[in-house]
């Protein structure tokens, strides 16, 4: 076969370049047609389209054409023509094709439309080659792109927080425990305990279920920081919003207070949707008419709203009236209760019909570090709320003062021994300062309108399931 340097099908597809020989090479998504002219529709991952080749089966020989059916991977020499079909502007005339690979249609699992998105899960080593999750995991790289330039563009520094960690004190869940002892075998000390002494790091150590807390250290150097990497927790949540292991995005800045920090949750989310909408609009297109009707309007939406800010104990009362008026929740609403993701949807969907930005909740549903108010009942802790997923964003101001924030360190029974390295930022130079988590995951569900956050990460984490 002559050798010709390969185009990508986003590129043909532009191209007006008719009457010139190109090379493409893909997967085979269809072939139909009859005994004389087949039509292959073939698409390489470079956009949701695919290119139309043109195949004389004469000329090309019918035998030799066999194997080539859906799933098989092609290289296809020819001259671009415009089409004169619907739906497209050009195709390829086929002179000569390569066959990489063959997809026996007896075995290979992606045959027929529409299978559903559960099956799709069992076999999510195949499921890129589709068109959904050829969408989505193109939307999953323009927004980890976005979120890169976001903060770049205002002077903050990518800092990598560690994995391993030797201490669960930001209580944000339960923790994959991460060890290289015998589990057969497992040492005891006097006590009784098991002796970790021996184990790889000399002491207990887990997956982070946050980078939050040394993100704090470098935002009291660095200004301004955010981490983006994996995060684990361990709870037994099977809900189409919690993963076991999920992406964070976790921006610390110093000097900052907790409404330069809601401005800060506010401008970085609309910037990533901006973006979504500015660089992947055929896959969010495709996605709005295959399964979210209302995908695109939502997204537009929700750029030109201001987000309504308001205290956790006006919420309480929001939802008080609701329940009052005859609305029936499944969990019970009352000031100090952790809010269901159905009370939050109350707020965003059917009260506010806006994204909401919650202050200011009790000192005993949030984490020890952050800023105690005045009123000695709550903290300046701030949760983002979106339509259709609840809570998108976590954060808070945090608590500068060393006296305080060891007081509630030892109240909520985090151990201040392992810690004293984060109490070292309070102890020698300490600072006003507020940070934030965006679950990336719970962004991609909005983006894209996908209903399930299994279908937003190429490969799932979540109870019983650690397959691929
Ligand atoms: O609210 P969270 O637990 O906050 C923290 O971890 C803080 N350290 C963040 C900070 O202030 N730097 O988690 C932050 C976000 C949530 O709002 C949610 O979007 C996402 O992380 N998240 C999950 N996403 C998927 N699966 C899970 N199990 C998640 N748990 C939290
Ligand atoms: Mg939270």
């Amino acid at each position: 076969m002559e050798t010709i340097t390969r185009t990508k099908i986003v590129d043909v597809l532009k191209s007006e370049s008719f009457g010139t020989k190109v090379n493409v090479k893909g997967w085979v998504r269809t072939r139909r047609g009859s005994k004389q002219v087949n039509f292959i529709a073939l698409n390489d991952g470079s956009t949701i389209n695919n290119v139309q080749i043109v195949v004389d089966i004469e000329k090309l020989g019918e035998e030799y054409l066999k194997p080539i059916t859906t799933g098989a991977c092609i290289s296809v020499n020819g001259i671009l023509v415009e089409s004169q079909g619907q739906g497209q502007t050009c195709e390829i005339q086929a002179e000569e094709i390569e066959i990489y690979g063959t997809a026996d249609p007896a075995t290979y699992p992606l045959q027929k439309k529409g299978h559903s998105l559960e099956f799709l899960r069992e076999i999510a080593h195949l499921r890129p080659r589709t068109n959904t999750f050829g969408a989505v995991f193109r939307i999953r790289h323009h927004m980890a792109m976005a979120i890169h330039r976001f903060f770049h563009e205002r002077g903050f520094s990518y800092f990598h927080t560690p994995i391993i960690t030797g201490s669960d004190c930001e209580g944000a869940g339960q923790m994959f425990q991460v060890t290289t002892l015998d589990l057969n075998d497992v040492k005891k000390t006097e006590e009784g305990a098991v002796d970790f002494a021996g184990d790889f790091f000399g002491k207990q150590t887990s997956l982070t279920v946050s980078g939050q807390l040394e993100g704090e250290l470098a935002a009291m150097a660095l200004g301004a920081i955010y981490t983006f990497g994996p995060t684990f927790r361990a709870e037994n949540s099977n809900t189409p919003r919690h993963l076991a292991e999920f992406w964070m995005i976790e921006p610390e800045v110093a000097f900052y207070e907790i409404e330069e920090n809601m401005q800060l949750a506010e401008d970085f989310i609309k910037y990533c949707i901006q973006w979504a909408l500015d660089n992947c609009m055929e896959d969010i297109q495709f996605l709005n008419n295959m399964f979210d009707k209302e995908l695109i309007e939502r997204l537009q939406f929700v750029l030109k709203q201001n987000f309504v800010r308001l205290t956790y104990t006006e919420g309480i009362k929001i939802l008080e009236e609701a329940v009052a008026n005859g609305r029936k929740f499944e969990f019970p609403v009352y000031w100090g209760a952790d809010l269901a993701s159905e009370h939050e949807r109350y707020l965003v969907e059917e009260h506010f019909k806006c994204p909401v930005i919650l202050t200011d909740y009790p000192k005993e549903i949030k984490s020890f570090y952050m800023k105690q108010n005045e009123d000695g009942k709550t903290v300046r802790a701030m949760d983002v709320l979106f339509p259709k997923i609840g809570e998108i964003i976590g954060g808070s101001q945090r608590e500068e003062d060393l006296e305080k924030l060891s007081r509630r360190a030892q109240e909520m029974g985090v151990p201040t021994k392992d810690i004293w390295w984060y109490l070292d930022t309070r102890r020698f130079g300490t600072a006003p300062h507020s940070g934030f988590g965006l679950g990336f995951e719970r962004l991609l569900l909005f983006v894209t309108g996908m209903a399930n956050i299994r279908d937003v990460i190429p490969f799932p984490r979540t109870p019983n399931n650690a397959e691929f």
